[in-house]
């Protein structure tokens, strides 16, 4: 097959809403990096200066300027795979560099080669990328999101309709969109991407903002080590997420919608482009929707890798074709977000909790949690657990139940000292603090947060600062940059934790404080707030472990 010409592919996308991204993986996918005449091209035909551009290509991890490219070998040196002995699996692959957590801590080491994910943990023995589905609740507890997903041929659009798929839809569309909003206030449902902003509330924000088009972004960028959640919603249940984001379009009076998808996973693109296909085919998507007046496109976007990527100002900034940093609030997004227009961001799993709520009601969700906490949540569970995976639980569940009796403990003989919150951003809980309950009210009372439900367990045989050291790490190498408190201030308690400081605990714990409360004071965004907890929390739980670091 012949290959596109510079100027067929800038022709291409040269008119499209958010055409960088597309536009530059059109020539990463054609020559497996980017060239500086494909640059050249790109700056001229989307009038981006050439500085400007170079500067937000380098930003991403994953945009190769130079052979060998897209098709070298990209290891996951996450939190979990570091565990498994990633750093060797890197070292002894030819051309790989590492790669921040690619969300299959379920899985052996993930390595990413051109458009293909394998796994293992010897490079003589890499086998495609396994899809877990998520295994059915233990606990016997009713399932919002997980509880079709185990239907065969639930990700196509057939399979889909035959539990009730794309219903929600129809229903909706014979109502007023102020009826869906209030349904979904009524239900309580809260962001899952971490920041649990109620979503009638920022549904109803942006259908009464003034300004058109609106858009509804679905942010799948999922790039906090230890979430695996929305992979497994997007592999396994496309049609829910689309059906969902559908659903937030009509609520909000949206014309456009977006999957801000993360570059790790390649597989899903391919599942999302033929549900989309599939969707627009059977006039789910495009121009007066079965039948309605209600009209709305929906694409992919592909991110580059980059975990503030994630964060809704940055993102959208991605989006926009700009240098992705976090935006400063206010003002938000439902009133300035994509091209400064009304724009609700959600998270997948938020979206995919849409279509069952709308269908078996508000009382309905509020009813799937425990003692009085209203509906479910996706944890994603790894580290030293016999069961690791994706678990959706109810809320008020005892995080002892899921880690013992769900999950099946550590291996005999052993305890788990340690766990992480929402991902690794809600620092440690350990100790008495593991007896808490899954809910944000009480996970906070306990000096940590939920957030998007990633939980890291380490059991009796690791050394905490080492897991600490390389949190901070990740978020030394993924801060953007844009403010100092972030930018300096992972970087010096990356230091601290290396053992590069003060000698004696007392000033070593007053500095690693003090960066701490100036960074969780003044930094812009959650990144550079949350890192801090990593240290906070190793302090309480571990002072043995820091003073055998420090004191060496
Ligand atoms: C550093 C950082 C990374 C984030 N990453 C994600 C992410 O990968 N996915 C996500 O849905 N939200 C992420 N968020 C939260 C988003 O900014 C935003 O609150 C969310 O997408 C809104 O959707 P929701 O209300 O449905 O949760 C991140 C926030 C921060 C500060
Ligand atoms: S807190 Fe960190 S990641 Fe967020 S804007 Fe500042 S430097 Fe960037």
């Amino acid at each position: 097959m012949i290959s596109p010409t510079d100027d067929a592919l800038v022709a291409r996308w040269q008119r499209e809403t958010a055409p960088l991204l597309p536009l530059l993986h059109a020539f990463h996918d054609r020559d497996g990096y980017l060239s500086e005449e494909a640059l050249k091209a790109v700056s001229t035909g989307l009038k981006i200066p050439l500085a400007e551009l170079f500067a937000t290509v380098t930003f991403y991890h994953h945009f190769a300027r130079q052979a060998p490219g897209q098709s070298a070998p990209r290891v996951c040196t996450g939190p979990i795979c570091a565990l498994r002995g990633a750093d060797a699996l890197c070292a002894s692959l030819a051309d790989a560099t590492p790669m921040p957590c690619a969300g299959r801590c379920d899985d052996p080491i993930p390595v990413i080669k051109g458009h293909q994910v394998l796994v293992g943990t010897d490079a003589e023995a890499l086998a495609p990328a396994p899809a877990p589905l998520p295994a059915p609740n233990p606990g016997g507890y009713e399932e919002c999101v997980f509880a079709d997903i185990r239907t065969p041929g639930r990700a196509s659009l057939s399979g889909y309709r035959q539990t009730g798929g794309y219903q929600a839809l129809q229903q909706v569309l014979a109502g007023e969109p102020a009826e869906l909003v209030a349904l979904i206030a009524d239900s309580q449902l809260a962001g899952r991407g971490g920041a649990g902003f109620p979503t009638g509330q920022k549904w109803q924000a942006v259908a009464e903002a003034p300004g058109e088009p609106k858009t509804v972004v679905c942010n799948a960028d999922e790039g906090e080590p230890g979430c695996f959640k929305d992979r497994a919603l997007l592999e396994w249940d496309p049609h829910a997420v689309i059906e969902g984001m559908l659903l937030a379009a009509y609520a909000t009076g949206a014309t456009r919608a977006f999957i801000y998808l993360r570059y790790e996973y390649p597989e899903i693109n391919a599942i999302l482009a033929n549900a989309i296909a599939e969707a627009r085919a059977a006039n789910l998507i495009g121009e007066h929707i079965l039948g309605s007046d209600f009209s709305c496109a929906l694409d992919i976007r592909r991110g580059a890798g980059a975990y503030i990527c994630g964060e809704e100002g940055s993102l959208l900034n991605s989006l926009e074709g700009k240098h992705p940093y976090p935006r400063n609030r206010p003002p938000y997004p439902v009133t300035h977000g994509f091209e400064n227009l009304p724009t609700a961001v959600n998270n997948v799993e938020t979206l995919a909790s849409v279509p069952p709520i709308v269908r078996r009601g508000a009382a309905w969700y509020r009813s799937l949690g425990l003692d009085g906490h209203p509906g479910t949540k996706v944890i994603s569970l790894s580290g030293d657990v016999q069961r690791p995976g994706n678990y959706e639980v109810p809320f008020g569940l005892p995080l002892n139940t899921l880690l013992h009796e769900w999950a099946g403990g550590p291996e005999s003989g052993h305890q788990i000292q340690a766990v992480t919150m929402a991902g690794i951003s809600g620092g440690f809980l350990a100790g008495d603090d593991l007896n808490t309950t899954l809910d944000e009210p009480a996970v906070r009372a306990r000096g940590s947060m939920l957030g998007a439900g990633g939980i890291m367990a380490f059991d009796d045989r690791r050394n905490m600062v080492d897991i600490a050291r390389q949190a901070m790490a990740f978020f030394a190498e993924e801060s953007c940059g844009k403010c100092f408190p972030c930018r300096i201030g992972t970087q010096r308690l990356t230091e601290r934790l290396d053992g590069d400081g003060p000698t004696d605990l007392a000033t070593w714990r007053s500095e690693v404080e003090d960066i701490g409360d100036v960074m969780k004071s003044t930094s812009a965004c959650g990144l550079g707030m949350a890192a801090p907890f990593i240290t906070d929390s190793l302090l309480k739980y571990f002072p043995d472990q820091v003073a055998q670091r420090v004191c060496a």
